[in-house]
C-alpha cells in the first residue's frame, strides 16, 4: 500500500502527487476485526483500492481492542490495500486495555491514525478524533453535579477541542473529517432513543460548522441512518458497516465519495 508521513503539531503533513481531478474517498467503519475476520474483507479492500484515492477507516477497527485482533486487519490491509488508508479509533478499540499497543501495531502498517492530528493527501485536509458520547442538542449533557458526570462531559469537550484544532492546522482549500461518534442525532435516528446520547454528541458538529468541512464520516451507529447535514449544511455520513450493507446493498462496503480539490464558489470565482 501506499504509505505516507505525517506527524501532530501539523508541521509535516501528509503529501502525495498534485492534479485536478477530484479526489475519491472510499470510507466504511466498524470492521469489528476479530479472530476469524481474516481476508473477510478482501473485496471490500480490493474494490476501494480500485474505485478511490483515500480509504478512511471511521473506528471500531477491532472487536475487542486486543492486539490479535489488530494484527490481522494490518495482515489484510497490507494485503489488499493499496491506496492511503486514514483511520480513527473506536470505542471497541479500547476494550481491552491494549489501545497503545493496537494502536502502534496499526501505524506500524503504515496506517495513518488520526487521534486529533491530521493529515494532507493530494492537496486535501483530513483531521480526525473518535469523538465521545453526551447526547444532542437542547437535551446534551452539561457540566453539573456529580465529578463523575464533569469528567463524562469533560472527555467530550476534550474531542471537540482536538477536532477543532486539528481542522484549524490543515491549510487545504478543503477539509474532512472522521469521526466515530456522530455530531448529529439525524445520523443516530433508528437506534433506539434510549441510547442517543451514547452515539454521539452536537459538540463535535461545531468544529465541522466553523471550518466549512467538505463532508464528515463517522461509524458507531450501526442500525444509525446513512446521511445528515449540519446546522451550517455540512454533509454527514454515517458509513457504519451494518449501514452500507442495509442502505447500498448491491454496492461495496464503503461509501464513495468525491471531493473538489477547492470549493466550489472557489472555482466558480476563479
Ligand atoms: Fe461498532
Ligand atoms: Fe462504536
Amino acid at each position: 500500500m501506499a504509505r505516507a508521513q505525517g506527524q501532530e503539531g501539523g508541521g509535516e503533513r501528509f503529501s502525495f502527487c498534485m492534479n485536478a481531478k477530484p479526489l475519491r474517498i472510499a470510507a466504511t467503519a466498524d470492521l469489528h476485526y476479530a479472530k476469524t475476520s481474516k481476508g473477510h474483507y478482501k473485496t471490500l479492500f480490493q474494490e476501494a483500492s480500485h474505485e478511490a484515492d483515500v480509504l478512511l477507516l471511521c473506528g471500531d477497527l477491532t472487536d475487542y481492542g486486543l492486539p490479535e485482533e489488530a494484527h490481522l486487519l494490518v495482515h489484510d490491509i497490507r494485503a489488499d490495500v493499496t491506496i492511503p488508508v486514514l483511520a480513527v479509533l473506536g470505542n471497541h478499540d479500547f476494550e481491552s486495555g491494549h489501545v497503545e499497543e493496537v494502536s502502534r501495531i496499526i501505524e506500524e502498517s503504515g496506517v495513518k491514525l488520526l487521534e486529533g492530528e491530521c493529515a494532507e493527501i493530494e492537496g486535501v485536509g483530513f483531521a480526525g478524533v473518535c469523538g465521545f458520547g453526551g447526547g444532542f442538542g437542547r437535551y446534551m449533557l452539561n457540566s453539573w453535579g456529580e465529578p463523575l458526570i464533569k469528567s463524562f462531559v469533560h472527555e467530550a469537550v476534550e474531542h471537540a477541542m482536538r477536532l477543532e484544532r486539528a481542522l484549524g492546522r490543515l491549510d487545504t482549500p478543503q477539509r474532512i473529517a472522521l469521526l466515530h461518534y456522530s455530531p448529529l442525532r439525524e445520523t443516530v435516528e433508528g437506534e433506539p432513543p434510549e441510547i442517543f446520547p451514547f452515539m454521539g454528541s452536537t459538540r463535535l458538529e461545531g468544529p465541522l460548522n466553523r471550518f466549512n468541512v467538505a463532508a464528515a464520516f463517522h461509524g458507531h451507529a450501526h442500525n444509525g441512518h446513512a446521511e445528515g447535514k449540519t446546522s451550517a449544511n455540512v454533509p454527514v455520513f454515517n458509513v457504519s458497516l451494518p449501514v452500507l450493507k442495509r442502505t447500498q446493498p448491491d454496492a461495496p462496503w464503503f461509501r464513495l465519495f468525491e471531493v473538489a480539490r477547492e470549493p466550489e464558489e472557489a472555482l466558480t470565482h476563479t
